[in-house]
């Protein structure tokens, strides 16, 4: 079956970047339509993807790099762009998730994160795994934690080579980037992870439509339009995180979530 091939390829390959696959493939939202994979490479998280969405596009500016993924889809599921992702054109909104690996290094990160927003449609989900550097000695824990996990990891599992560019070292360290992306994605997640890795969640602000003023007068006044009003200014008055609470950079607060049960209560009404 298609979806158990994607799950062995997942098994049979192991590196630092495909360990942090299931991050991304967690973050894909049910009835996922059209994905971008942005420096997708030989395209295996792209193939992956075309199990959990309706369509995936995957676009890579290395032709040896999309002929090899192009070989790998013979079904042709995929649509492989070979091109530089900040300049290929491709239509704002578009995209209903855009994720991806071990990329974002490569390009100059605010520029890609705003052309990422750009192309995802509102509510759409961003999800991105990448490499930044360590300050020392800072850091120092964080990598005297990561080589010891390291070493546990590959005396279990053999690392697979990927045949794609890479970049060493990235431009950011972990701070910058954790900067750079809260100022271009407000209210994004963002974690670090043991395997010299980062990840960012975000999700687009879908914008809500204020109530109609003169809405639900003819109703009582506890369910009309004045409520949906107080409601709808509580909600926009917060700055929700879209991801678990544990893990954001602002849980959404009792108030908001609260707001949202009322409003979704209230629309229902
Ligand atoms: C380290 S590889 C990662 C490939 C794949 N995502 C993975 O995890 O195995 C980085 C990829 O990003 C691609 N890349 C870098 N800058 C790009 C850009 N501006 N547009 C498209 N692809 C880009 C490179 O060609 C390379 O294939």
């Amino acid at each position: 079956m298609a979806a158990s091939a994607g799950v062995t390829e997942r098994g049979e390959r192991w590196n630092h970047n495909i360990h942090y696959h299931r991050l991304i493939l967690a973050a894909v939202p049910p009835r996922c339509q059209r994905v971008l994979d942005v420096g997708c490479g030989e395209g295996m998280l792209a193939r992956q993807l075309a199990h959990l969405a309706t369509h995936v596009v995957g676009i890579d500016r290395d032709a040896p790099s999309i002929d090899l993924a192009r070989r790998q889809d013979p079904g042709g599921t995929i649509d492989f762009i070979c091109g530089d992702f900040l300049t290929y054109p491709l239509a704002p909104a578009a995209f209903t998730m855009i994720t991806s690996v071990a990329a974002l290094h490569h390009m100059d990160a605010r520029v890609a994160l705003r052309r990422m927003d750009q192309l995802l449609a509102p509510g759409g989900t961003l999800a991105i795994v990448g490499l930044a550097r360590s300050r020392l000695p800072a850091d120092l824990l964080w990598e005297a934690a990561a080589v010891a996990a390291n070493l546990g990891y590959r005396l279990t599992r053999t690392c697979w080579e990927q045949p794609s560019p890479t970049m060493w070292p990235p431009p950011h360290t972990y701070t910058d980037i954790r900067a750079l992306a809260r100022h271009a994605l407000p209210g994004v997640c963002y974690r670090r992870h043991l395997l010299w890795r980062y990840s960012l969640v975000w999700v687009k602000p879908a914008p809500l439509t204020p109530p109609d003023p003169g809405e639900g007068a003819a109703k009582s006044p506890d369910t009309g339009g004045l409520r949906r009003t107080v409601l709808y200014r509580a909600i926009r008055s917060q700055r929700p995180c879209w991801a678990t609470p544990r893990t954001c950079q602002r849980p959404a607060s009792r108030v908001t979530r609260n707001c949202m049960a009322g409003l979704g209560r209230s629309m229902q009404a």
